[in-house]
This record gives structure tokens, sequence and C-alpha cells, in this order.
């Protein structure tokens, strides 16, 4: 998956344009930058090609979540739901707001259980947030007519999701706002990261500000002189992340074919075995960063896991994922001792029974073969 993979001279010249220019700061420098704003560019070309009015680039994919709560106004006696299997960063970002996460549960999609939610809504409740989980959308319909009933906020972790859609729609763009993380890991990277898109202009702005020590960027004006419209923090992307993000985002179509086309040779080389997957809300416009099996149970998961590794390639089991799952972080539950048990039975029982497989475009095709041969030996140990 990573897009460190997709890296050629392209990424190696967009980068030294902008060391010979000396031009690293996306703001300031207004009449000596020949009109070139490397991050504007990026966030305008975000912006079209998921289909949202406004993106900010900031510095981390945890900081995209953070700003973007906090200039929604996310705070102490706040609630936010959201779900057990996540990164971290997740609930890290809704703490350091001062406000509590709720877990809910996962369904077989592995991303948040919209029935989950409804009962643990309260007055304090502000926001729900699904998790697009391993690049693949949750089911927006349902979120967007609870969140709609119940008069909240619905937010969009699609930190991971970037190139994902729902129903043709990019994951991300459904609701208040949407999140992308460019850290080395994602489908598409600048080294660290972090994208939020939104329709609202209004939120834009306030984001736009809080993220820069309450700037107000206005280029006809000195940035010493601006003035600002608010207190904030310095969550500022480089240009340097800038003209490195354009460049990878030109190879996410490539990057998504090629993932889709491995994922599809190795479905298609196992369908015979008749082995469950991961629910897919909306299969087409999954961006294939994994394949997930669902096995009858945590005993057979274990089996296949087993034989798939001495067949020469490993799989996971996602309740062992100690990034991903609730239950392993034992630094959220002493944060919050009296109110946030980490243990969901039903997201338990689910986890426990996957095999997780990683793609990634650099993968050969004897990769790709040695992969299915794997499968078919996990299988035969069920
Ligand atoms: C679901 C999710 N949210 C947030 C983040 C945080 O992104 P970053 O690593 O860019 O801070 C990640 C990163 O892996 C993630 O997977």
């Amino acid at each position: 998956m990573p897009g460190f993979d997709l890296f050629d001279q392209r990424e190696i010249d967009a980068l030294a344009d902008v060391i010979n220019r000396k031009m690293v700061h996306r703001y300031s420098f207004n009449d000596s930058r020949d009109g070139i704003y490397r991050v504007e560019e990026f966030e305008r070309a975000v912006a079209e090609r998921v289909g949202a009015r406004h993106a900010l680039a900031v510095s981390s994919g945890s900081a995209s979540l953070y700003v973007a709560m906090k200039a929604c106004g996310i705070g102490p006696g706040d609630e936010i739901i959201t779900t057990p299997f996540t990164f971290i960063a997740s609930v890290e970002a809704i703490l350091e707001c001062g406000a509590v996460p709720v877990l809910a549960e996962v369904d077989e999609s592995l991303n948040l259980d919209p029935e989950s939610v409804e009962p643990l809504i309260t007055e304090r409740t502000k926001a729900v947030m699904p998790v697009h989980m391993f690049g693949a959308a949750a089911d927006m319909e349902a979120y967007g007519s609870l969140c709609a009933d119940h008069g909240l906020s619905l937010f969009e972790d699609s930190c991971q999701a970037m190139g994902a859609t729902y129903r043709g729609k990019a994951a991300g763009t459904f609701g208040l706002w949407g999140t992308y993380s460019l850290d080395p890991y994602k489908i598409i990277t600048v080294g660290e990261g972090g994208l939020i898109v939104t329709d609202d202009e209004e939120l834009y702005r306030r984001m736009e500000y809080y993220h820069d020590h309450g700037h107000i960027h206005d280029k006809s004006i000195d940035r010493g002189a601006e003035g600002k419209f608010c207190l904030g923090f310095n969550f500022r992307m480089s240009e340097l992340q800038g003209a490195l993000g354009l460049v990878q985002l030109s190879k996410l179509d490539g990057a998504l074919a090629r993932l889709k086309g491995i994922k599809r040779t190795v479905v298609d080389a196992v369908a015979d075995l008749g082995l469950s997957r991961r629910v897919h809300a909306d299969a087409e416009g999954d961006s294939a960063t994994q394949i997930v099996f669902l096995l009858p149970d945590e005993a057979s998961a274990r089996r296949f896991q087993k034989a798939s590794k001495e067949a020469g390639v490993g799989c996971g089991n996602l309740s062992d994922n100690t990034w991903h799952y609730a239950r392993h972080w034992r630094t959220l539950a002493e944060a919050l001792p009296d109110h946030c048990t980490v243990e969901r039975p039903r997201t338990h029982a689910i986890l426990s029974r996957t095999a997780v497989y990683g793609l990634s475009v650099a993968m050969t095709e004897e990769q790709v073969e040695k992969t299915v041969r794997a499968i078919r030996a996990g299988a035969a140990a069920l």
C-alpha cells in the first residue's frame, strides 16, 4: 500500500524545485515567490479530486482530526461516538479537545456498526465519527440518517481512505468534514501530512485560522502585520510536502488500479474455496489496500493463520492488532478509568475471526501467486 513505493524522479524533481527556489514556507514571501504556492495548489487539487469545496493541508492526519474538531467547538462535556477498531489518533484527537470518546461496536464491514451507535446517544453527544478502515468506506447512508434523526454532526475519519468511494462519491465528503492522512503507510504519502475537506465555508475559515495561530492569511499584508482572528497553534504543512503531495496525488489513480487489480486476481483465484470476506458497504469503491477473510470462529482463524505462514505468507488476526484495536490501548483505559471500557464483545468476536493480508503496489506477480497459495493452505487447514 505505501505511497513511497511510487517514489521516482518526479518526487525528487519536485523537492529539488522547492529547495532551489528556497521557498519552503507556505505563507509569506509573497513578493518574491513568483506566485508559486505548492501547498495551495495541492489543496486545490485534492478538493477537486474528492469533490469538496475546500481542502486544508495540515501537518499530519492526527492534526487534521484535532484541527477539525477544535474548529467545530468540540470541548469538555462533549461526547463523540466512534469505533473501537481504528488508529488511536481518532480517540486521541477527541481527548485532546477535552471531550470523551464513546466506543460503539463494529459489524462485519469492520467499520462502526450504525445500530450500535443509537443506544449510546446522550444529551452530551455532539457527533458520530465513523472511520473508513483499511481503505473501504463505511455505510454513509446509515450514519447520515442517524445523525439527521438525532441532530448530531457527522464527522469522517477517512485518514486511511484516500481514493475510496461510497456510491461513486469520495469517502470523507459525506459528513461535515473528512480527513486524510499522508503518513508513510498510506496509499499516497508526503512523509508526514494530513488534509481536511469540507463544503462548509465558515468552518473551513475557522480551521484555516486555527491551524496557523489564528493568522488571517491576507497576501496583501505582511504576515507579521496581518493580525489574527483567534488563538490557534501550528499545524502548517510546508512547501516540501505540498510539492510532494502534488506528485503523489497524480499517481493515486495508478495506485488504485494496481491495488484493485491485485485484489481481483487473488479473490478470483481463491473463489472456489468459498471463504467469507469482510462485508463492503460499497465493494466497487474499496481502495483494495487489504483483503480480509472472515472465518467461522477464532480457532479456525488461528489454524488458517498458522498454515498461511507455513506456506510462506503471514496474515494478521485483527484481534491481535495493537495499533488498531482499542482493547490493547492500556493508555486509553488509564486516561478514562471510570468511563471507557475498551472491551467490546461483538467487536472482539468479529475481529478474532479475521485473517488479513496487506496488499502493495510493489507486489510482484510471484508474490501475488505466493499469497494465493498461502490462502489455499490456510483454507485447507480449516
Ligand atoms: C484511522 C486513522 N486516523 C488517524 C490517523 C492519524 O494519521 P497520522 O499518522 O498522519 O497522524 C491514522 C494513521 O494511521 C489512521 O489510520
